[in-house]
């Protein structure tokens, strides 16, 4: 049975939901998943790459970066990368503004410059969650809402100030999920 190790750095939970629902698609597909959560798991239990046919890495977007974790794990897998199918993904509030604008910024330049090879990369939309109940700081929300407001502003993207914006495409998720599938299958 192949194997595929699900990685990811989740800031506030999206890119964590995203991975458990990409994990039990392979699932489904007959693969051995492993899932971490590299944030809080310590970095000498990081799991070696080499047990897997494939590495999926997720992370979100905040102020432009990566979660640090996903890209250290990057870093430190990169040699060992390029012979499995890689896979990246993100979450990002601009792929609601500029998607290839998206990829090229949080996937295509992190590729480039680690010298990877993902085999399959793309952006989902984000989570937006400025309600009462949202489990972002004060902050963060105050940061949150000014680039909602800006977005729904300048690109007429309608986006609830005071509410819970749940952008995700599900389909493209599976989508993704199922094409990595069809990678690790041909292998
Ligand atoms: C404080 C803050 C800053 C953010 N900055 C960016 C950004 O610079 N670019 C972007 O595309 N998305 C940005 N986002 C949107 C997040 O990427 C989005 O909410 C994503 O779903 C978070 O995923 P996570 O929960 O897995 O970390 C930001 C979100 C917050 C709360």
């Amino acid at each position: 049975m192949k194997k595929i190790l699900v990685v990811f750095g989740s800031r506030f939970g999206n890119s964590k939901e995203i991975a458990n629902v990409i994990s039990k698609i392979f699932e489904e597909a007959k693969i051995i998943v492993d899932v971490v959560d590299l944030k809080k798991t310590k970095r000498k239990n990081w799991p070696s790459t080499d047990r897997y046919d494939g590495v999926l890495v997720g992370s979100g977007i905040k102020i432009m970066k990566w979660t640090k974790e996903p890209l250290a794990f990057l870093k430190k897998n990169k040699n060992n990368l390029n012979n499995k199918t890689l896979g990246l993904y993100v979450t990002s509030m601009i792929k609601l503004t500029d998607y290839e604008q998206a990829k090229k910024d949080y996937c295509e330049k992190i590729a480039n410059n680690l010298g990877i090879q993902p085999k399959i990369y793309d952006v989902f939309d984000p989570v937006i969650d400025l309600s009462e109940t949202s489990n972002l700081g004060a902050l963060d929300k105050g940061i949150l809402k000014l680039a909602a407001m800006g977005i729904s502003k300048d690109f007429d993207v309608e986006i609830d100030l005071e509410g819970l914006n749940d952008f995700r495409d599900w389909d493209q998720i599976k989508d993704y999920a199922n094409t990595f599938v069809d990678f690790i299958k041909k292998e």
